[in-house]
C-alpha cells in the first residue's frame, strides 16, 4: 500500500533544561526543570505528520542502546512502519541538549551519533518504498550526501519533495534546490544560505526570491509569530502568509511540526493550494509551542479545529 509520507531523517533523545535565561559562556546557572523527550528534527516531522493521520515510514539509524530501543517503540506507538529503522553498535543514538528560557527561545547542540551512520545500503533497502510514496521529507541532521540522494530518488518517481536544510550549512549544494518541489526553512536558516539579514516579512521575501531562483519549485520561510512567507516558481511574488497570535511556552520543534503538517497536507490534499496549506500548518505548529518538548506539544487530528481537515 502507499505511503502519504516518508522521512529519511534523524531521531535525537532531547535533553530539555528549563531556565529563566540563557546562560552565558563560562557560567552557571540554576534550571527549574528539566525532562527527557523524543526529537529529531527527521522523527519530530514524521510524527506530527502521523499525529494528523499520515501514513508515514520512518528511514533513519538509531544506537543499539536503551534509547534506541525506546525511540523504535515510540513509532510503533505512533503507527510509523519502521522496517527501514535500523540500529547500530557503533554509536550511540543521536542526543540533543536544549536549554529553554522563560521566553520559550531556545538554544540545542546536537551529537548526531548513529544518525550519521545512516548509508547508501539503508536508503537503498527503502528505495521501492521511496519511489511508492506521495511526499519524501529530508533535513540535515544526516550525511548530506544521504538526503540528496533520497531526494534524488524520490524525484525520479515523482514523488513530491520536501527539503528543510537545517541545520544549515552555508555551503549547501546546488543540486538540494533543484531537487525540492518545497524547500522550506527558518529566517535564521534564509540568512545563512543568502547572506542577507533576515529580520522583517519583506527581508524573508527577498531571501526566499533568492533562494527560488536557485532552481526550487516552491520556497517557504517560517517566521514564528508572524506566520510564513510563500513563494512559487509559478507566482514568484512573496505571500505573506500570518498565523495566530498564542502565548508561546516551548517554540522548540515548531518548525517540524509546521513541516509535519505540510507533508501531510501535500499527500493528503494534493490540489489543495499551498498558501493554504501553509496556513493550516501555521496553526498545528501554533498549538505546539503553547506547551512543554517537541513532540509531546504536537496535536493529533481530534485535538484540531475539523476546518482544518476539509477540502477547501
Ligand atoms: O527542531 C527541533 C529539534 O532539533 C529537537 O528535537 C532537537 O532534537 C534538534 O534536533
Ligand atoms: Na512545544
Amino acid at each position: 500500500e502507499k505511503l502519504d509520507v516518508v522521512v529519511v531523517g534523524s531521531c535525537m533523545t532531547d535533553l530539555v533544561s528549563q531556565t529563566s535565561r540563557l546562560p552565558k559562556a563560562g557560567e552557571t546557572i540554576h534550571g527549574h526543570k528539566f525532562f527527557i523527550g523524543f526529537g529529531g528534527k527527521g522523527a519530530n516531522q514524521c510524527v506530527q505528520a502521523a499525529r494528523l493521520g499520515a501514513k508515514t515510514a520512518m528511514v533513519c539509524k538509531v544506537g543499539k542502546d536503551f534509547f534506541g530501543s525506546s525511540y523504535i517503540q515510540n513509532f510503533k506507538d505512533h503507527s510509523v512502519c519502521t522496517a527501514f529503522v535500523t540500529q547500530t553498535a557503533e554509536a550511540m543514538t543521536g542526543a540533543a541538549s536544549i536549554i529553554v528560557n522563560d521566553a520559550g527561545e531556545n538554544t540545542i547542540v546536537i551529537v548526531a551519533g548513529a544518525n550519521m551512520l545512516l548509508g547508501e545500503e539503508e536508503l537503498e533497502k527503502a528505495r521501492s518504498a521511496l519511489a511508492k510514496a506521495k511526499v519524501l521529507l529530508c533535513q540535515l541532521e544526516i550525511s548530506s550526501h544521504i538526503s540528496l540522494q533520497a531526494l534524488r530518488i524520490a524525484r525520479q518517481s515523482n514523488v513530491k519533495t520536501v527539503f528543510n536544510p537545517a541545520p544549515a550549512i552555508p555551503d549547501l549544494h546546488s543540486d538540494f534546490y533543484k531537487e525540492s518541489d518545497v524547500f522550506c526553512c527558518n529566517e535564521s536558516e534564509a540568512e545563512l544560505l543568502t547572506g542577507a539579514h533576515v529580520a522583517s516579512v519583506d527581508d524573508a521575501g527577498h531571501a526566499g526570491l533568492e533562494l527560488l531562483n536557485r532552481g526550487c519549485a516552491a520556497v517557504i520561510i517560517t517566521l514564528g509569530s508572524q506566520g510564513c512567507v510563500v513563494l512559487q516558481a509559478s507566482n514568484p511574488n512573496p505571500k505573506h502568509i500570518p498565523t495566530t497570535k498564542v502565548t508561546p511556552v516551548d517554540t522548540t520543534g515548531a518548525g517540524d511540526s509546521f513541516l509535519g503538517a505540510l507533508a501531510f497536507y501535500m499527500a493528503q490534499y494534493p490540489s489543495m493550494p499551498l498558501e493554504e496549506m501553509s496556513r493550516r500548518a501555521n496553526l498545528v505548529a501554533a498549538v505546539s509551542v503553547q506547551s512543554d518538548g517537541t513532540q509531546t506539544s504536537y496535536p493529533f487530528k481530534k485535538d484540531l479545529a475539523t476546518e482544518l481537515f476539509l477540502e477547501e
